[in-house]
């Protein structure tokens, strides 16, 4: 399983802060914001990723990753020349992804549950097997997001985006998990009314040739699509509470690769000592003294 985090865009929505900046690298409290995705694929055991974005903010993303090997991955980098959709994440990647499974991450999306890595690990076995996954998150305003109708079994009767009529209040979140059939399928697609390849249609091709699971996050989960000022404010918040209130970091890379085994001591010890006038370093040297 490889993964691709697709961090583009125009971020309109958060003018004139992502002016200059694409939403992806501006900070969630301590940290860049597309260290939250990123850390979800390490999450999901994944080691090889691919970081798409504009011509104008891949090098600067490149500049704060680099190849990833410091934290035991192997990054590779392609541009999106303009944004014309999600799914055109899945052909810009058609090499990168070869005959494998992929797992793609939306780069403004913040995830934090309990059980998460089960989830994913459920995920991974499903796309092995042929299935494609979505992720159903309950949400208030539903008109704003991609939206998923159930049978009264929870199966997926139909996916829309952006509904005027949402037929329910469970989104589809920016994760989803693809078997090795994708790139063909992501081919087929025709882009919509508002001129954009849709993850929507992607879905459900999966949808009709009922290959598509959707695993509903329950009540514990928090999601944030940091998208808006108030979104964005309110995952800062998020995550400075549950940080200083808890002594733990959300999607801090360089902890998941040393917990995952990624990485070893050493190397742990030389990203903290980088980071030593910061409390994101002594958070790091603290996980070596306690382990
Ligand atoms: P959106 O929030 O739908 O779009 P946006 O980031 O351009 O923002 P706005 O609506 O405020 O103009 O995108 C979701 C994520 O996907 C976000 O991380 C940006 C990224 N994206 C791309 O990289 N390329 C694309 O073609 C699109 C549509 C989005």
């Amino acid at each position: 399983m490889k993964g691709i985090i697709l961090a583009g865009g125009t971020g309109s929505r958060l003018w004139p802060i992502t002016k200059t900046v694409t939403k992806q690298l501006l900070p969630v409290y301590d940290k860049p914001m597309i260290y939250y995705p990123l850390s979800v694929l390490m999450l999901a055991g994944i080691q090889e990723a691919l970081i798409i974005s504009d011509p104008k903010n891949l090098p600067l993303i490149q500049n704060l990753l680099g190849s990833g090997t410091h934290w035991g991955l192997r990054l590779s980098y392609a541009i999106q020349e303009k944004p014309e959709g999600l799914a055109q994440a899945l052909t810009i990647g058609e090499h990168f992804i070869g005959n494998d499974d992929v797992c793609l991450i939306l780069g403004d999306n913040i995830l934090y549950m309990s059980g998460l890595i089960s989830i994913l690990n459920e995920a991974i076995k499903d796309a092995n097997e042929g299935f494609a996954s979505i992720f159903g998150y309950k949400v208030k305003q539903p008109r704003d997001f991609g939206i998923i109708e159930f049978d009264d079994k929870k199966n997926v009767l139909s996916l829309e985006e952006k509904p005027s009529e949402p037929k329910s209040n469970y989104a589809a979140i920016g994760l989803y998990f693809y078997d090795k059939t994708v790139v063909e399928k992501a081919k087929q697609i025709t882009p919509s009314k508002r001129g954009e390849l849709e993850i929507t249609s992607l879905n459900q091709l999966y949808l009709e040739e009922k290959k598509l699971k959707c695993h509903l996050l329950g009540r514990g989960a928090v999601w944030f699509d940091t998208g808006t000022f108030q979104s964005l404010s309110k995952a800062g918040n998020f995550i400075e509470l549950i940080e200083e209130t808890h002594g733990i970091k959300i999607g801090c890379c360089e902890e998941i690769a040393y917990n995952m085994g990624f990485i070893d001591r050493t190397q742990l010890e030389k990203l903290a000592e980088n980071l030593s006038k910061s409390p994101y370093g002594a958070y790091l040297k603290n996980i070596l003294d306690e382990s």
